[in-house]
């Protein structure tokens, strides 16, 4: 299927996963995340894992890794945006650079992830191209007002781009996990319902990401929860949360 990878976030949680798993199934992959010793680990894992340490705020790296990745590898088949922070914040705690630093890591990490991979992409007109967004970017939910609304950009960037990205002959995907037990969760201080393993969620996106679907969410039993919920008129939905 897909000979050569590149994710991103890759060091920890999801992202390395996910990396695992290609990496098991003979793709070739190369891992970027700020923290170039926690993507030795992992390359020392599998041999077919490379590291390629990046901060994915900065653009013009960005572009030159994706540019050094494919004079390694050769074309890029699957690229996976997966690097993103949390921080819970409530009107009480409102720090405006609280919801700067996460928009520029978790939606505008991904903006200069696409401006790097997609003139490429589109050139050889192949290529499947997926970010990591979250069911907490469906609707507003208690402690996400900095980090929901880069999901829901996220989701809105992938419905946006998709129509035109399937006519140029490249893939879009669309990642919308529920909570997933990573170093990115642990802060959590309440009750994380269906609460899933690093590796379960590993191995559901590259199901997904091997069907070509568009969304890919898990675990089924929230999302169907949470799609309801969508559907739900503010003031039932509000009343709802608010409990
Ligand atoms: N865990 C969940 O329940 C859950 C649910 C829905 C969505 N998600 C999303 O899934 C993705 C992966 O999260 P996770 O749960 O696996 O958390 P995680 O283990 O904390 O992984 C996030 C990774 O992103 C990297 N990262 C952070 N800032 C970066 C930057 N500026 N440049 C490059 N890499 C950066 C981190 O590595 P460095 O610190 O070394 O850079 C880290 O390895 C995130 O987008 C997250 O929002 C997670």
């Amino acid at each position: 299927m897909w000979k050569t990878a590149w994710i991103t976030g890759a060091g920890t949680g999801i992202g390395r996963a996910v990396a695992l798993e290609l990496a098991k199934s003979g793709v070739r992959v190369a891992v970027s995340g700020r923290s170039a010793d926690k993507l030795e680990q992992l390359a020392a894992e599998h041999a077919n894992i490379e590291a390629f340490p990046l901060d994915v705020t900065d653009r013009a790296k960005t572009a030159m890794v994706a540019e050094a990745i494919e004079a390694r590898f050769g074309p890029l088949d699957l690229v996976v945006f997966g690097a993103g922070n949390y921080k819970p914040v409530t009107a009480a705690d409102f720090v405006a650079a609280d919801f700067d630093n996460l928009m520029d890591v978790n939606y505008r990490g991904v903006i200069n992830g696409l401006a790097a991979m997609l003139p490429r992409m589109r050139a050889r007109h192949a290529g499947h191209i997926a970010w990591i967004a979250s069911v907490a970017g469906y609707r507003g939910l208690p402690k996400a007002a900095a980090y929901g609304p880069t999901k829901a950009a996220l989701i809105n960037l992938a419905e946006c781009l998709q129509p035109e990205l399937s006519r140029d002959g490249v893939t879009v995907s669309i990642i919308n996990p529920g909570f997933v037990k990573t170093p990115l969760t642990a802060q959590n201080d309440f009750p994380m319902p269906f609460l899933m393993e690093a590796q379960e969620a590993g191995r559901l996106t590259v199901k997904g990401l091997k069907a070509r679907k568009f969304e890919i969410a898990y675990p089924w039993q929230f999302v169907t929860i949470l799609k309801i919920m969508r559907m739900l008129p503010y003031a039932l939905y509000l009343k709802i949360i608010r409990r």
